[in-house]
């Protein structure tokens, strides 16, 4: 699991853009209203506290105790757990596990573990339905990053796992789903202020950063900020060439022994 440690206020402020395009996944949703739902890496709860506005009855789970501390501070009449997607086990299955803006934040090799634990947490019949950084996500952000380390000698290593529906489908089979649907899509996403992609980097990318000074991080992140101006900053905003895979996958029914 990537070492992220959030902003708490700061990312339900300035980048509430995250949970708000999350709601385009709730008509992927099949289960009736009153169906059990897990919100899979809540966050700070926003679409938990939607989808129980929509009649599910949700629960939320947050690797971050900051986030999962806001969760609790402003929908306190919703159940929030902190713990790791790729270990985590619930006392009864749900119906449905929803996931937005979640995924590429576990490593490749941790992916396995983390949809068995989804399908695990399943009843049969029930489904998964998740978004997450795509193939190609960010490139043109990681991209100028990783020029921006080498033109110091050193060495950018993209913390995210962006898979193709190629790589990801079979993981999810492998677990014990189908796949229903798949898509991999582009979406250029606008930035909040005049320092949308700064903060947006600092935001989002630390690790590769560990271990090295304030004055060369502020000065890679203001490098690959000026280099991605004339691509990134148009007609007075920001944006980030994010790419999307949104799925949904059913658990198998229990066959009659
Ligand atoms: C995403 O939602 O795709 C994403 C957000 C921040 C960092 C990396 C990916």
């Amino acid at each position: 699991m990537n070492n992220q440690h959030w902003q708490a206020e700061q990312y339900a402020a300035d980048f509430d853009f995250v949970p708000l395009y999350g709601t385009a996944l709730f008509d992927l949703i099949a289960a009736p209203k009153g169906s059990t739902v897990l919100d899979l890496g809540c966050g700070n709860g926003t679409l938990t506290a939607k989808l129980a506005a929509l009649g599910y009855q949700v629960q939320g789970l947050d690797a971050s105790p900051e986030l999962t501390a806001l969760a609790r501070r402003d929908h306190p009449e919703l159940s929030f757990m902190q713990g790791d997607a790729v270990v985590f086990e619930l006392r009864e299955p749900v119906d449905v596990i929803f996931s937005n803006a979640v995924f590429h934040w576990i490593d490749a090799e941790l992916q396995p573990a983390l949809l068995e634990h989804a399908a695990a947490a399943l009843k049969p019949g029930g489904e998964l339905v998740c978004e997450f950084g795509g193939y190609g996500n960010n490139a043109m952000i990681h991209q100028a990053l990783s020029a921006a380390f080498a033109r110091r000698g050193l060495q950018y290593k993209m913390p995210f796992f962006f898979p193709t529906i190629g790589q990801y489908g079979p993981l999810v089979e492998q677990a014990g789903m189908q796949v229903r649907l798949a898509l991999l899509f582009d979406r250029m996403t606008p930035l909040k202020g005049q320092q949308g992609l700064r903060d947006w980097i600092y935001m989002f990318v630390s690790q590769p950063f560990a271990g090295l000074t304030d004055a060369v991080k502020d000065d890679i992140i203001a490098e690959t900020v000026d280099a991605l101006r004339s691509v990134l900053y148009i007609k007075g905003q920001w944006y980030a060439d994010y790419v999307r895979l949104r799925l949904r996958a059913v658990k198998a029914e229990q066959t009659a022994a």
